[in-house]
């Protein structure tokens, strides 16, 4: 059986599957779990900004609480009971006893503030690697992409300098020219970028008339997004990359290493088939590679990033013209019922 460990960020992990940050790591039971099942690694679920917030607003709270003196925005959090961040390293100190494989864990981080700090602590309750998720929905139409973007560079830059461990940015796809803002990020100090981040849309209840918070999971279709991305950037970025959003099959897991991503994360796929959905896909790659003659993940990795195919635009068209000329012409080969279009590859030519 072919060889199918990988590594990201130098981190060695036995498999390109991790599992993503998500509440399935709520449970170290779920850890040992994703583990056994032969997960590369698994990132922690976010410790949230607002956490570490409300937490300073506690410790402000119990500060204050004698004096006539009280700040307006606790009122805005009466009685809320939440874990904290004290209590979020806690317990990924707990799990990191529980496991072996490479743990990452997660800042969901908007502004500068505490990172610094959460950061080195997360590393010193023995995470192998970070993932900083710079998640959030920019309605100020006064701010500009450069203002909001720079802020978020100077987050890696700051996190970056305070941990020895690797540090991956999870991406969001919402750019004007993602190839510019991850080159930024990269030149931040990122070591690895995470592509992409996924953002839960809201939803309207008609017969209520109200706001409804809409988790969905998400679709295979989804993953034609990661893939495009990895496959443009993976030959001009000296960066690691992992693929998210819409993973499920061995055969996504393969087609995103074709492209050139180091890992894959997780979720979806395994709130619906479970976590030891893992164990099979492993045996899956292992059979492929196999059958294809590969005895290492490096062996084929990058062979159908853009660097290595004969078109060199095949990644960029964003219309559907050439698609629907080939679906007319009589002599073609692939209708559209077939889905792919085979994109040729340069002989000789992998990436290394
Ligand atoms: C229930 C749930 C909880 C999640 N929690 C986090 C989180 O804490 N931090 C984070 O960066 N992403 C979180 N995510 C997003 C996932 O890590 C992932 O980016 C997204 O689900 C897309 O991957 P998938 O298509 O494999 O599900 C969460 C997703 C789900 C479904």
């Amino acid at each position: 059986m072919a060889n199918i460990s990988t590594s990201f960020m130098g981190l060695n992990m036995s498999s390109p599957i991790v599992v993503g940050s998500s509440t399935l790591s709520n449970h170290t039971d779920n850890i040992k779990r994703a583990e056994d099942a032969g997960a590369g690694g698994l990132v922690i679920h976010s410790l949230f900004q607002e956490q570490i917030e409300l937490e300073a607003m506690e410790i402000e709270e119990e500060l204050l609480i004698s004096s006539d003196h009280f700040p307006e925005s606790l009122t805005y959090f009466p009685q809320m009971k939440h874990a904290g961040a004290r209590e979020h390293i806690m317990w990924v100190e707990r799990a990191r006893k529980e496991v072996k494989f490479p743990l990452i864990g997660s800042l969901n981080a908007t502004s500068k503030g505490k990172w610094m700090e959460y950061a080195r602590q997360l590393e010193e309750a023995g995470c192998d690697a970070l993932e900083v998720n710079l998640y959030s929905i920019e309605s100020n139409p006064t701010k500009s992409p450069k203002e909001i973007e720079e802020r978020t560079l100077e987050i890696v830059a700051d996190v970056k300098s305070c941990v020895s461990i690797p540090v991956a940015v999870k991406l969001s796809h919402w750019h004007t020219s993602i190839s510019n803002y991850s080159d930024k990020v990269v030149q931040a100090g990122a070591d690895g970028l995470v592509m992409f981040n996924k953002f839960h849309q809201p939803m309207i209840d008609i017969e209520k008339e109200e706001l409804v918070l809409n988790w969905s999971l998400s679709s295979q279709a989804e993953n034609g997004l990661p893939l495009r991305w990895i496959a443009l950037l993976s030959g001009q970025l000296d960066v690691d990359m992992a693929a998210n959003t819409g993973i499920y099959t061995s055969d996504d897991v393969i087609r995103q290493i074709l492209v050139g991503a180091h890992i894959t994360q997780m979720v979806s796929a395994l709130y619906c088939h479970g976590l030891e959905h893992i164990t099979a896909l492993n045996t899956e790659i292992s059979q492929w590679m196999d059958k294809h003659g590969y005895d290492s993940i490096e062996a084929f990795r990058g062979k159908l990033a853009k660097h290595n195919v004969n078109d060199p635009y095949a990644f960029e068209r964003a219309q559907y013209v050439s698609l629907l000329m080939k679906a007319h012409d009589p002599k073609a080969q692939y209708g559209l019922v077939h889905g792919y279009y085979p994109i040729e590859v340069r002989p000789g030519r992998v990436s290394g």
